[in-house]
């Protein structure tokens, strides 16, 4: 079964619609199991002696970043089963030394997806989303900058689906809409399994 990548900028509420989705899949008979990507390099680096806040991975050394994302994606390349494997994660990660693709080619070709999604909203809604979440550490930008994040998820988008083959879907999550994001992506999976 295929794997569906689908990424968006933290606060855009992408774990929120994926949540949505478990339900929407769950009534509409179609198997889908869900891994967040940032969920396996924090047991990574547990299992490695360092128990990281999931808002700290950003702020560690790249070369150690680098590393347990390789090993991440190879884990995940391990889940592949009979479901609909959904990989939660990011077109890139906002580092100390700038912007650091979150599917770089060697994650790719492990997680070779069918499908890429970016799950977008309104720029100062993210923005509030950010500032509201009091249970996270995000990292708090203007409308501007949210907007150039946007841009550059889009352009990694299109890089990764030029190299995987795979179309990129565009999901607008839309204030109080999470619900309705998650069914057009169900709808989108299921005519792509059946
Ligand atoms: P990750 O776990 O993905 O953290 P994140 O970036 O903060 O993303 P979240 O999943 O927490 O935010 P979200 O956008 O899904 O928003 P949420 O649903 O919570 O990644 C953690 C770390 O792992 C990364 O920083 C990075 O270091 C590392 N990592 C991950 N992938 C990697 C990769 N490929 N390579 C290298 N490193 C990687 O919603 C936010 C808020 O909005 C909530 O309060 C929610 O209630 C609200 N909300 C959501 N939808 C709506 C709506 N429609 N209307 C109103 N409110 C809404």
């Amino acid at each position: 079964m295929p794997t569906v990548i689908v990424t968006g900028l933290p606060g855009v509420g992408k774990t929120t619609v994926l949540e949505a989705l478990k339900g929407v899949s769950e009534r509409g008979g179609l198997s889908i199991s869900v891994v967040n990507f940032g969920t396996v390099m924090s047991e990574i680096l547990r299992k490695r002696g360092m128990a990281l806040d999931r808002d700290d991975i950003r702020r560690q050394d790249m070369a150690l970043q680098r590393e347990v994302q390789e090993e991440a994606a190879r884990e995940i390349s391990g889940m592949k089963g009979d479901g609909v494997l959904i990989v939660d994660t990011h077109m890139f990660v906002k580092t100390d030394s700038g912007f650091w693709p979150g599917l770089p080619i060697n994650v790719l070709s492990k997680l070779s997806p069918s499908l890429l999604v970016l799950i977008e909203a309104p720029p100062e809604e993210i923005a509030n989303r950010r500032r509201s979440d009091k249970s996270r550490r995000r990292d708090e930008a203007s409308r501007a900058l949210i907007e150039q994040e946007l841009d550059w998820s889009r352009f990694l988008a299109a890089a990764c689906s030029v190299m995987t083959g795979a179309p990129v879907k565009i999901i607008s999550n839309e204030p109080g809409k999470h619900l309705e994001a998650a069914e057009e992506l169900f709808g989108i999976i299921s005519r792509m399994v059946r």
